[in-house]
């Protein structure tokens, strides 16, 4: 025992990567972890655990881990005690029925008397209590897409990201049961020791930051000196907008910080207002 926070992420899987890339976007020195099963970083108190990720729910909260990153999908299934710290905004997918193609399948209760095979009957159960179904539920660890076709299930109820998987097996998707994105989560029973706790206030400080930087980019333009009003009151700025002067005296360089899924909307406007060299850069990180 090190007193180094323990971070559980998934081990191989679609979690992973983007995992690795939002602790790296932290600062966090993590050495190529291929093969291994714990990692510590570098330049920080934190180890990393690669799990397989249906186990890492049941470790943070039995305290194995101290916090983990994982689907909320799998959180909500296992019947565990654990507490959502933060919303991380990859990973989204959702939990759906899938169906034969020349099916249709509408309302709830068109799922009566069916039998539907599934990695989630926690969850599915769940759903038939809420909804006052009687269904079968065939729980299946894996490959749950191939049930109908070997004629075990009539539909499945199953997690779609892409769609890939449901259309490889000749079904669609239809109702939708729960969304799901990648959560950070700690125990609601084991206390993190004093110690600890303050390496997860700092370790929470830099993630806050990296999730602000990702929803923001950094707009760099040219624009003619008297569109300067009009396309300051365009931008929805997080800050009031940087200006610099340019060699050429009719015109103005602005540099604004703004919420990543404006600048679609706000383009237009800018072009109308004489704005050119318009750039669009990352934030990597940003401190609020
Ligand atoms: C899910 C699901 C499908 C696939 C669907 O598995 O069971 O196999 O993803 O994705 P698609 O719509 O992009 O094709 P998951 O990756 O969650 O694997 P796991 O259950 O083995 O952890
Ligand atoms: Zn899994």
């Amino acid at each position: 025992m090190n007193g180094n926070l323990k971070i559980a992420i998934q081990k191989k899987g679609r979690l992973t990567e983007k995992s690795l890339e939002l602790l790296k976007t932290c600062g966090f020195e993590i050495e190529n972890y291929k093969e291994r099963l714990f990692v510590s970083a570098r330049n920080f108190k934190i180890d990393l655990l690669f799990l397989r990720d249906d186990d890492i729910p049941e470790y943070v909260q039995d305290g194995v881990a101290d916090v983990g990153i994982v689907g909320g999908n799998v959180v909500e299934e296992k019947l565990v005690d654990v507490e959502v710290t933060r919303e991380l905004g990859f990973g989204k997918c959702t939990l759906m029925f899938g169906i034969p193609e020349d099916v249709e399948l509408n309302h709830p209760n068109e799922l009566n008397g069916k039998v539907i095979a599934t990695s989630y009957p926690n969850i599915l159960n769940n759903y038939f209590r809420r909804h006052d179904i009687s269904a079968r539920i065939i729980g299946i660890s894996g490959s749950v897409e191939i049930a109908p076709s070997l004629g075990v299930a009539d539909y499945v109820c199953d997690i779609v990201s892409t769609g890939t998987t449901l259309k490889m097996n000749k079904l669609k998707k239809s109702l939708t049961v729960l969304e799901s994105q990648a959560l950070l989560i700690k125990s609601g029973k084991k206390a993190l020791s004093e110690e600890k706790q303050k390496i997860l206030v700092e370790f929470l400080r830099r993630i806050d930051s990296a999730l602000t930087a990702k929803k923001s980019k950094y707009l760099m333009m040219n624009i003619p000196k008297n569109s300067l009003d009009v396309i300051s009151q365009t931008l929805p700025s997080l800050k009031s907008p940087t200006i610099l002067s340019l060699a050429d005296p009719e015109m103005l360089a602005v540099h604004a910080v703004i919420p990543k899924d404006k600048f679609w909307e706000i383009i237009d406007d800018l072009k109308k207002y004489g704005a050119s060299g318009i750039l669009l850069l990352p934030i990597e990180n940003m401190i609020v």
